[in-house]
């Protein structure tokens, strides 16, 4: 099984259908089912997301994870902790200012717009997945610049071991002007 993690508006649900198409496998998106299954404590009003019941669906995930026989994709922001071998993340990326415009064009709040970009920024979900699976089973890919198809064939890359995917550090790569940028559009924010 693969997880397809990120920041919200990276691309997982894109990707990971594409993904399971191409792999043949079955595609669960976490967020879609936490809502159908009602796995959720209540629903904040202020940051506009359902509060997941973690410990409903961390057990609901697994049993559903035993009964599958496929292969399955998963694309989540939100990490699972599961004791089952052989699970995978892939960590999808996008540069801070282009998920910025994306995100943008959805109706968030300005507080989620410099949340999620900033959790981009710093690398938040990547550092949670190698916490939780290790960082031999956590592969990021930097998806700026790429479409889907260029990005699914990354994950088929990295799923096949052929590729240890991309290294992604914003904190280190961003250039001077689009640091400044992103620290203005912040301060602009708040
Ligand atoms: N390389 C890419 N990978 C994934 N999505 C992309 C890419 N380039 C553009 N997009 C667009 O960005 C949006 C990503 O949305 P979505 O897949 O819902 O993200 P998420 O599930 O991470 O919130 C879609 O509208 C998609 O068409
Ligand atoms: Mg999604």
């Amino acid at each position: 099984m693969v997880f397809i993690a990120g920041t919200p508006g990276v691309g997982k649900t894109s990707v990971g259908k594409h993904l399971a198409r191409t792999l043949k496998a079955k595609f669960l998106d976490l967020p879609e089912y936490v809502k159908q299954e009602k796995l959720y404590i209540g629903y904040d009003k202020v940051s506009r997301a359902y509060i997941v019941d973690e410990r409903r669906l961390k057990k609901r995930l697994s049993s559903l994870l035993e009964l599958v026989e496929e292969d399955i994709v998963i694309a989540t922001h939100l990490l699972v902790p599961l004791n089952k071998s052989g699970v995978r993340v892939i960590v999808l990326r996008l540069n801070p200012l282009a998920l910025l415009s994306r995100l943008k064009r959805r109706n968030y709040t300005r507080n989620k717009l410099v949340e999620n970009v900033e959790a981009e920024f710093l690398g938040v979900t990547y550092h949670e997945a190698v916490e939780l699976y290790g960082a031999r089973r956590v592969r990021q890919i930097n998806t700026t610049g790429l479409d889907i198809g260029k990005t699914v064939r990354k994950c088929m890359l990295i799923i096949r071991n052929k590729s240890k995917g991309d290294y992604v550090d914003w904190m280190r790569s961003l250039r001077g002007e689009e640091l400044d940028k992103l620290l203005k559009t912040f301060a602009s924010l708040r």
